[in-house]
């Protein structure tokens, strides 16, 4: 049976990136008939440094975040990271099983760390493990995601697979089928899979990038959804009829696949109707557009977060959910690794 996991860190700044290339696709796992959990991931914001008053507003924020866009918190369980203590247990198991080599290669600690490598958390070194313990802990199979995260995927698998092979006959003796943990599959694709910024489409939109000029936040208001859209960089030429025409233009390949991405529909039937089109009138649709499905949902974030007894209800709800789901893995890992354990 299916079951899907993904998290959202509560950083701050959400932005169009995290609702095209994630959110948005959570909503959409909900018609499958698979149970979901998504989990604001605070013990993963930790590992840079967060403001404590600060941190507890941004959980709250991307819990609301999630309801606005429509995550139904009964039918999916919603909750963040740090009121299930099996998230960090398993992750300590991890630790054990994954390989210094393995990190090493990870290429997001070497963007987050910097050149000061040397005085980068020991967390922010581990983060990958964290998530693959995340997904596992609930032995999750599906896991839907923008492109940034598919080496942390990767990962995660490798980590199933030696727990798998490593522990195989305690695995069996323990009357477990051979595949304990899932070789997790990634969702990642859609027309939004990697949104860039509105100021240089060569980089990923993200959540630290200094210009709020790079970026559609989920709290913006109608005017500053529109005022950001018609900044955007472009470059002189119509757009093309072809999706093959987007090659090499990186600013006008991202402002159609938002486009698709916002409508659902693909870049090629976008430029069916936009091919020929100058930015003068693709601008001002894309604009409508966003503002019509991005308005609506920052509306009810401000909402939702002036009332944080009943968002606190809801995590509080999906923590018990969810470590009902999770503690029974760590039951049986603590078995299969040879832990003693009170009768
Ligand atoms: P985070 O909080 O950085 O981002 C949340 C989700 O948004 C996606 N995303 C994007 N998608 C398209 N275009 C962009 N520019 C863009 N920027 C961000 C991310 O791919 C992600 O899906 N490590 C994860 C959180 C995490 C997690 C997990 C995810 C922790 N444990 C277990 C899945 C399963 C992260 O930092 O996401």
């Amino acid at each position: 049976t299916e079951l899907v996991f993904s998290g959202v860190q509560p950083t701050g700044n959400l932005h169009l990136g995290n609702y095209l290339g994630a959110i948005k696709r959570f909503v959409e796992m909900q018609q499958r008939d698979a149970q979901c959990l998504y989990c604001v991931v605070d013990l993963h914001a930790i590992t840079l440094w967060q403001d404590p008053q600060a941190l507890r507003g941004q959980i709250r924020e991307v819990t609301a975040a999630f309801l606005a866009a429509g995550i139904d918190p009964k039918r999916s369980i919603v909750f963040n990271q740090s009121q299930v203590p099996q998230h960090a247990e398993l992750a300590w198991i991890f630790n054990c099983v994954a390989r210094l080599g393995w990190l090493n290669r990870m290429t997001q600690f070497k963007d987050k760390a910097g050149k000061d490598r040397e005085n980068a958390s020991i967390g922010l070194y581990d983060y990958p493990v964290l998530m693959a313990a995340d997904i596992l802990a609930y032995r999750a199979t599906h896991v839907p995601v923008g492109e940034d995260q598919k080496q942390h995927l990767e990962l995660t698998r490798d980590i199933a697979q030696k727990f798998n092979n490593d522990f195989s006959q305690s695995i069996l003796a323990h009357g477990h089928g051979e595949q304990f943990f899932p070789i997790t599959e990634p969702l990642i694709g859609g027309p939004a899979a990697r949104v860039m910024s509105l100021r240089d489409g060569t980089k990923k939109m993200s959540k630290s990038d200094p210009s709020d000029y790079s970026r559609i936040a989920l709290t913006d208001d109608a005017d500053g959804i529109a005022q950001k859209v018609r900044k955007a960089k472009t470059d002189p030429e119509p757009l093309p009829s072809e999706v093959a025409g987007l090659a090499g233009r990186p600013e006008a390949d991202n402002l159609v696949g938002i486009f698709a991405a916002l409508r659902g529909i693909t870049r090629e039937e976008v430029l069916k109707d936009f091919g020929g089109a100058h930015f003068s009138s693709f601008k001002p649709a894309l604009v409508d557009l966003a503002v019509e499905m991005l308005a609506p949902i920052g509306a009810e974030m401000k909402r939702l977060v002036a009332d944080p007894g009943y968002i606190d209800s809801v995590l509080g709800d999906g923590a018990e959910r969810a470590a009902a789901i999770a503690a029974p893995t760590l039951d049986a890992v603590k078995d299969i690794v040879g832990f003693v354990r009170r009768g």
